[in-house]
């Protein structure tokens, strides 16, 4: 079974409260939710392998160390963009990868239109980033996508998630290891989670 965190971090909790209002505007809304992204990058990465290099400082030669491991940052988009300046600040030499899915409305069905990654998927760690999962459909056709192309080390990403969706990620996805800031109560009847934090998607990108 995978395991799944949620972080209990005090920066994390004001922040995604903040979030939530509906009052919060664009602007700031989009600064939370990629400064969520970075806290929670911070200790999603801690386990990344190292390797010593030599380096020169001003007074004499030592040893440090430098990242072992390629990453790769896939957004679903379009509201995980909304993360990905704040991942990518902290890992600068990150490769993105892309996969576009939406939610038919009725259905609740994820499709996919688009979908782009780099080639170092298969040696990756990757990171899988969606601020909301509601159904998991979004996710567990993502995550079909990024092991198409190979990849193993794949680590996913959100923000806040219903319970339903959880369920079933881990049921069909066991491997993939989960990272929340919040698992919220329930789905509602149209497929938004309640109490979440609405539309992400529009929230970010002023549509609607
Ligand atoms: C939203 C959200 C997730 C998905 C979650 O995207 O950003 O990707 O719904 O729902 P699910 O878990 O039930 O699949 P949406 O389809 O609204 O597209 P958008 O990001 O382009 O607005
Ligand atoms: N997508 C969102 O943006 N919000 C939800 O609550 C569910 C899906």
């Amino acid at each position: 079974m995978s395991k799944l965190t949620i972080f209990k971090h005090p920066l994390i909790n004001h922040k995604l409260t903040i979030a939530r209002d509906e009052n919060t505007n664009m602007k700031d809304f989009r600064a939370l939710i990629n400064e969520i992204g970075g806290l929670m990058a911070y200790e999603i990465t801690r386990d990344l392998p190292e390797k010593e290099i030599k380096v020169t400082t001003p007074i004499c030669e030592t040893v440090g160390t430098t990242l072992a491991t390629d990453v790769v940052i896939v957004p679903i988009l379009r509201a995980g963009i909304g993360m990905v300046d704040g991942i990518h600040n902290l890992i600068p030499t990150a490769k993105i990868g892309h996969v576009g899915l939406y939610r038919d409305e009725k259905t609740l069905e994820a499709h996919e239109y688009y979908a782009k990654f780099p080639k170092e998927m298969p040696e990756a760690s990757v990171l899988l980033v969606d601020p909301m999962i509601a159904t998991g459909g979004s996710v567990i056709m993502a995550i079909d996508a990024l092991k198409k192309r190979g990849a193993k080390d794949i680590r996913l990403v959100g923000l806040v998630a219903a319970p339903e969706g959880i369920k079933k990620i881990q049921e069909l996805h066991p491997d993939i290891d989960i990272y929340l800031a919040a698992l919220d109560e329930k789905l509602n009847d149209v497929g938004y989670i309640v109490p979440g934090l609405g539309d992400c998607g529009d929230r970010l990108f002023g549509t609607k």
